[in-house]
């Protein structure tokens, strides 16, 4: 969603904020803008790309050493050139940038305009500058002081920088449920929504707190205080990703690049938890909390979209695995229920971003009642790793394609040697056959590597059914979410409408569907349940529908049926999502490619999806 990226020090500011929202151009957005103060304040702003801002800005005047910048994913009011960020007021006097949402932007607004305050947008944001503009005005107090006021009146999120025509030596920035990171530099400060746009810069980061509000100075040192005023010392951490990982390294796409990486990104994951040498899998999610774990009557798994797949596959892992009840909850339903929680259930987030506003919300919610709260995350540092009591990270690298590959196969990896560990102190799980677990497991980046071999095969698929409308895939036990996953890739980055369903399913409804212009994918590797995905598989030829197959390598029975056939290798039941989802996401890829859809950056979507 939106993009935050901000300068102040000795450099000029205008290429840094461009390069920084090039940066966060993943993250989903509909126009963009930036304010440079030298003296006065330019401030250029435009519906579209970060390079329709720029050839806007063309020749203008872009100097100066203090600026902001911002990519905005329309929440109020269209996207337009008149809602985009930086919004103003009194001449440019002060200058917003704004992540997030402000719920009571309509009573506030109203009561502004009793007070005389005339509004060019229809966003949030520009209300909330003219509740600071008026806090300071009649308080009679600082800027930064005025902001603290102003946001005890505010209910939402928000993460903000203003710049001020009158003091050009500083930034004050605030943050509420929305994130904010601070580089340190050598006399100078980076601010952006995430550490994408800094890293290149520095690797020391600052990053707010809920209720944190900083004073950004061109030299000097960071203050930062919380709403009630009282000093906050700055916690620096070191960033741990590259800036290589945000470049593409030769693909054509980010989104080729993750679906390459997987068998990189799974050994990550794995890495110094998983040893086959001493028979064991060492997670800090699971030894910090043993205890919790021994006595857990349930497990709920909280996450959206692809995260929520990979909870599905979680709960198929730890129900056979550890034997404890799992329940699998899209995080925006739970939270607005009246969830029963107790206090010996475990709630596992997962999210990639470790920014999803609802997944975060429910986290709160359950924390509230008592539950114990993992966080499987991807995002070193994020608002939802830090909320919870403890985890373990994913380790897959930053996922810069708005489609999720990656992370989903690294949250299966740690979903899996959790539901083994699990399952072996809980006596579920007999030593050798967790070492025989063990040692598959860690060959699986190899099988990966196999299935990737595929993809010639799977863009001849493609070109086939390229221009379809509707797309069926189908599984049964760990390669349903998978299906569901499969058709949440297509859809998302194709815009063919696309439905997952458990195979056995198909015959209470969807089954109308199919005829010869009907792509059915069906999943049906060598499993406990492979005979029955057989006969659901005769349904659906037996109706004409255009068969494609993922089975397992040497199989004879459904390749015969199939119309057409991706071989994965022969993997451990349990494994079978982290390779059986791979030829998904290319086929996704391709077929999207071959429509000339843009697959890095599909429309409408947010890589970190930050409002509800
Ligand atoms: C799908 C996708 C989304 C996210 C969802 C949750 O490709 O990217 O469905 O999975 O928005 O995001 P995280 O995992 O960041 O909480």
């Amino acid at each position: 969603m939106c993009g935050i990226v901000a300068y102040i020090g000795g450099k000029e500011a205008f290429p840094i904020l461009i390069i920084g929202l090039k940066r966060l151009e993943y993250r989903g957005y509909d126009s963009a803008g930036v304010a440079l103060l030298n003296g006065d304040v330019n401030l250029y702003k435009c519906k579209g790309r970060v390079v329709d801002l720029e050839n806007h800005i063309g020749e203008k005047n872009t100097k100066g050493s203090v600026g902001i910048g911002h990519t905005r994913w329309a929440t109020h009011g269209e996207p337009n050139d008149a809602n985009a960020h930086p919004h103003a007021i009194d001449n440019n006097e002060l200058s917003i940038i704004h992540n997030g949402i402000i719920e009571n932007y309509l009573t506030l607004k109203k009561e502004l305009e009793k007070r005389g305050h005339v509004f060019k947008s229809d966003t949030d944001t520009e209300v909330l500058i003219h509740l600071i503009q008026d806090v300071k005005d009649s308080e009679k107090v600082d800027l930064e002081e005025a902001v603290r006021i102003a946001l005890t009146q505010v209910v939402g999120a928000y993460a903000i920088v203003i710049l001020s025509k009158n003091d050009p030596d500083t930034l004050v920035v605030a943050k509420k449920s929305s994130p904010l990171v601070i580089g340190i530099g050598e006399n100078e400060f980076y601010i952006a929504s995430d550490a994408t746009p800094i890293v290149e810069y520095t690797r020391n980061v600052v990053y707010l707190e809920d209720g944190d509000i900083a004073v950004v100075p061109r030299h000097g040192e960071l203050k930062i205080k919380n709403f009630k005023n009282k000093e906050v010392i700055p916690y620096v951490q070191e960033l741990e990703f590259q800036l290589e990982e945000l470049e593409k390294g030769g693909y054509p796409h980010f989104m080729l690049k993750e679906i390459y990486e997987q068998p990189r990104s799974i050994r990550d994951s794995m890495r110094g938890r998983a040893s086959i040498s001493r028979g064991t899998v060492q997670l800090g999610g699971i030894t910090d909390f043993e205890q919790k774990f021994m006595k857990a009557k349930r497990i709920i798994i909280v996450g959206c979209g692809t995260s929520w797949h990979g909870g599905l596959v979680g709960e198929y892992l730890f129900e056979e695995l550890a034997r404890i009840p799992v329940e699998v909850e899209y995080a925006s339903e739970f939270r607005y229920r009246n969830p029963v929680i107790n206090e010996d259930d475990i709630v596992i987030a997962i999210s990639q971003s470790g920014e999803t506003a609802d997944t975060l919300a429910a986290i709160k919610l359950a924390k509230a009642k008592g539950a114990t709260i993992l966080g499987i995350c991807n995002v070193v540092g994020s608002s939802i790793a830090r909320e919870t009591h403890g985890g373990s990270y994913t380790h897959a690298g930053p996922e810069i394609g708005v489609a999720s590959t990656k992370a989903f196969t690294a949250q299966v990896t740690i979903l899996t040697l959790m539901a083994m560990e699990i399952g072996k102190m809980r006596g579920h799980i007999p030593k050798a056959r967790f070492n025989q677990l063990l040692t598959e497991i860690k060959g699986i980046p190899k099988k990966v590597e196999e299935v990737l071999k595929t993809n010639d095969v799977i863009e001849e698929i493609a070109e086939v059914f390229k221009d379809a409308s509707n797309f069926l895939y189908l599984g049964r036990g760990l390669n349903f979410p998978v299906a569901l996953e499969g058709a949440l890739k297509l859809k998302e980055i194709s815009y063919i409408h696309a439905e997952g369903y458990p195979a056995a399913e198909m015959k209470h409804g969807p089954i109308a569907l199919i005829d010869a212009e009907m792509p059915v994918v069906v999943i049906a590797t060598k499993m406990g349940n492979y005979e029955k995905t057989v006969s659901n598989i005769q349904e659906v030829k037996a109706r004409g529908g255009k068969l494609i197959a993922l089975v397992t390598k040497g199989d004879k029975i459904v390749s015969e049926m199939a119309d057409y056939v991706i071989e994965i290798p022969e993997v451990d039941e349990m494994f079978i999502p982290m390779v059986s989802v791979v030829p998904l996401q290319l086929l996704s890829y391709h077929i999207a490619l071959k429509r000339g859809c843009n697959v890095d950056q599909p429309r409408n979507l947010a890589k970190s999806v930050t409002v509800e």
